[in-house]
């Protein structure tokens, strides 16, 4: 099924296959956190779905109800297709080089993990039969946020031969829009106008300005042309396009190399004139370091990367590339972000509007937080820019401190759909749970008074005001929505009130350590027993004649699903079940009451774990990319390796074998992180409960080695598994204590080798009928 070549540091693909366009553009796409690009063809044409992104740019639309209600956003966002700046085309004497035409004798695109370089190489006879290479190399750069770089080579291969090639920058590109909703799409048409546009010698720059959110960008391109003589170049540009145009008579193996550099700019407040400066300036300075300079600059930065974040696997070639190409895209979305969202589908596509949601704080950013701390820190900061759109949004539905929102692009509320959005309050306590962890693992004090301080107030007051004292429960959270969009609306959500209690006592921790902060905030004593008493006596409710947690109150007395007769094309349920049915029965889209047992298990004792993993493994169906790499997590922890294997595989895999059937729109961020999740937390056993990081490491019997690396407090260290034994070695940094199985370690300049125990011996679950985890197609070394 999946098309791309099997090898340990690049993502590769051998033909043209232009119906699978859209699959590989998502997953060769190019991003650095502010300004991303899809995987598309030079050319700019075939195209799946052409996209460039720029990281908080949207477009706002007014939502539909069909019903009015209280409290419900009245404005929708949405990620706009900005000016698209990789288009070059090219025309072979009077023949457009166009992928459907012609024969091309070789064709390949590379992405390569270590150098950040996306290159493609295409052999092709023109219908008239005139033969070209065509060579070209495409980076956004991580170094320079703002720049991106083409290297477009073509050589003439038989005959001295005229090359024309036409360098664009083109706005208001036509993409089909596949929202149901009219007004959606009809934002989304133009949605650019044209402001300001300059062009000379081999320099252009575009100015345009959204319609309703009034956001403004730029874009620029520059270039740097190597030919022999008889050159003739002209530049023209008009609102929506501009355009280099070269045209050389190049020689058979001489080649025609023009390096296009271009420069990207957004604001909501600047003007066109500096907006326009601001992209001409990040073009002088790309300019100046050059093509080598990029490439170099680019290289160190993913040296360095993957020296704190490598994951090694020996027996499964196609996981182990899997693995590399989800953490290449996690830094992807992440790097540059810089006090902006990491959305859902980070830059790679227009799935999800490009909104963020809390897929960002429970799933990326804790790969980040231990590979790119920078980076978790600024996505943190951006949740904290957002704290009065938030607090504004708590007054609205009466309660007090900040309720974040469900999904977003700007910190507004855009969800329509209040008992899957609204609802899931939890995603607040999913920032205070990102915020505390990235805390603890860096000991960052200035963000800490900065920004985690108020992040965690806020988020305990929402909590403190969301619950209320029951004599006989204790502090209940009721009506809300947790992890498990197959139930909304319920009674002390496991999760919910589990996350709520940690939230609380972290807010309590931090006014222990920054009292001013604290008092700014006009924390009161009085209001820290509230906190107090709210996470002491947090209800988790339990159902003692089963033996298990229910995921919310009553949720084990709901109806079962009938699994044996769901067709496998009844899948996912949302899509052919009414939700009315889906919220009265035991069935689970995602890990939610198992999402607990990972993220609060310091909660649970092993036994229960053990009977809840099992209890809702049997009516989870994984409609959701957000639940396989927590299943594996816990899988590995219950003493079921083989199962958690297939996990990771199920989640490192989801998007190279389009296991949604929707990667065209984007690559799914949270099972890229999910597919870490289950190799660090589910293979390596980390925990970080408390701030204290441990490891109790395990092997499938599939895979003969495993070795992940990770940083925890500016030391790095390299953990190497195998089925004997695991050996912790310090990368770089300050010796650390943390423990191997219970047993305390300390990591130093020498490595320390300990035995592996035995895993628990607990019954193997059962997946309900028809959704076992699903190994994608490829198996080791196969290329399809
Ligand atoms: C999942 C949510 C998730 C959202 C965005 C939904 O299908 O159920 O948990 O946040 O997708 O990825």
């Amino acid at each position: 099924m999946s098309g791309f070549v099997v090898e340990p540091w690049r993502l590769r693909w051998e033909t043209i296959d232009v119906d699978q366009l859209h699959r590989t553009e998502s997953a060769f796409a190019l991003a650095n956190g502010h300004l991303g690009m899809r995987g598309s063809l030079d050319e700019g044409e075939p195209v799946g779905l052409p996209g460039t992104y720029l990281n908080g740019f949207y477009e706002e639309h007014s939502l539909p109800y069909a019903e009015a209600g209280y409290g419900y956003p009245e404005a929708g966002q949405t990620v706009v297709n900005v000016t698209d700046g990789k288009i070059m085309r090219l025309l072979v004497e009077d023949e457009p080089l166009d992928m459907r035409y012609g024969k091309a004798h070789t064709h390949h695109r590379t992405l390569d993990f270590r150098t950040g370089v996306l290159t493609r190489e295409t052999e092709w006879e023109s219908p008239t039969g005139r033969r070209v290479l065509v060579k070209t190399r495409r980076l956004v750069s991580f170094t320079q946020r703002a720049v991106a770089a083409i290297r477009y080579e073509v050589t003439p291969l038989e005959d001295t031969t005229q090359l024309v090639v036409q360098s664009d920058l083109l706005a208001n590109e036509p993409i089909v829009s596949e929202s149901r909703d009219p007004r959606v799409a009809l934002a989304l048409k133009s949605p650019l106008a044209g402001e300001f546009h300059w062009s000379e010698g081999y320099r252009a720059v575009l100015v345009h300005r959204t319609k309703e959110s009034g956001l403004r960008m730029a874009a620029a391109m520059d270039h740097e042309i190597d030919a022999n003589d008889g050159l003739r170049t002209e530049i023209s540009c008009e609102d929506d396009l501009a355009r280099l145009t070269i045209a050389a008579d190049i020689a058979a193996g001489e080649t025609l190399s023009v390096t296009k550099y271009l420069a990207y700019g957004w604001s909501a407040q600047r003007s066109a004139p500096a907006l326009r400066a601001q992209a001409e300036a990040a073009l002088a300075g790309a300019r100046q370091t050059g093509w080598e300079g990029l490439l170099a600059e680019q290289e160190a930065f993913l040296d360095d990367f993957w020296e704190a974040a490598d994951v090694e696997i020996d027996g499964d070639p196609a996981l182990q590339q899997a693995l590399r190409l989800a953490l290449f895209h996690i830094a992807q979305a992440g790097a540059r972000g810089e006090s902006r969202a990491i959305p859902g589908k980070g830059l790679t596509g227009p799935g999800y509007d490009g909104h963020a949601f809390w897929d960002t704080e429970t799933f990326v950013l804790p790969v980040l937080t231990y590979t790119m701390p920078d980076a978790a820190r600024d996505a943190l900061r951006w949740r904290h820019s957002t704290l009065e759109a938030a607090r504004d949004r708590a007054e609205v539905l009466g309660k007090s401190g900040a309720a974040f929102p469900w999904r977003s692009i700007n910190g507004a509320e855009c969800s329509a759909y209040w008992p899957a959005g609204t609802a899931a309050f939890h995603v607040s306590a999913d920032i205070a749970d990102a915020t505390a962890r990235y805390l603890a693992a860096t000991g960052d004090e200035d963000f800490d008074r900065e920004y985690a301080t108020e992040l965690l107030v806020e988020t305990a007051r929402l909590w403190a005001s969301l619950g209320h004292h029951d004599p006989h429960d204790g502090f209940r959270i009721d009506g809300v929505t947790g992890p498990d969009e197959y139930t909304a609306v319920v009674d002390n959500n496991v999760y919910t009130n589990l996350m709520a209690q940690k939230n609380l006592r972290e807010a309590l921790a931090a006014c222990e350590r920054n009292p001013g902060v604290a008092e700014a905030l006009g924390v009161t004593d009085a209001e820290k027993s509230v906190w107090a008493d709210a996470a002491e006596r947090m209800h988790v409710p339990y159902d003692e004649l089963l033996g298990v947690h229910p995921q919310a109150e009553a949720f084990t007395q709901h109806e079962e699903w009938d699994f044996e007769n769901t067709p496998e094309d009844g899948y996912p349920l949302l899509l052919n079940y009414p939700y009315f049915e889906l919220y009265r029965k035991q069935v689970v889209k995602q890990a939610d009451l198992v999402l607990a047992l990972h993220l609060r298990g310091d909660a649970f004792t092993p036994e229960e774990k053990a009977r809840d993993f099992a209890y809702y493994e049997a009516r989870t169906v994984r409609d959701s990319s957000l639940s396989a790499g927590t299943q594996a997590v816990m899988a590995a922890e219950c003493g079921h390796l083989d199962l958690a294997y297939d996990y990771l595989a199920e989640a490192a895999l989801t998007d190279l074998d389009d296991l949604h059937g929707n990667v065209k729109n984007g690559l799914h961020m949270a099972s890229l992180a999910g597919a870490w999740q289950a190799v660090v937390a589910g293979l390596g056993g980390m925990r970080d409960h408390g701030g204290e990081l441990t490891f109790a490491p395990r092997l499938p019997r599939g895979l003969s080695r495993v070795s992940f690396r990770m940083s925890f407090r500016g030391t790095r260290l390299r953990v190497e598994v195998t089925h004997d034994n695991a050996t912790y070695h310090l990368v770089s940094g300050d010796p650390i204590t943390t423990t191997h199985h219970g047993e305390p370690v300390e990591i130093g300049p020498s490595p320390v080798t300990l035995g592996i125990p035995p895993a628990p011996d607990n019954p193997t679950p059962q997946q309900p009928h028809g959704r076992e985890p699903r190994r994608g197609a490829r198996r080791a070394g196969e290329s399809s």
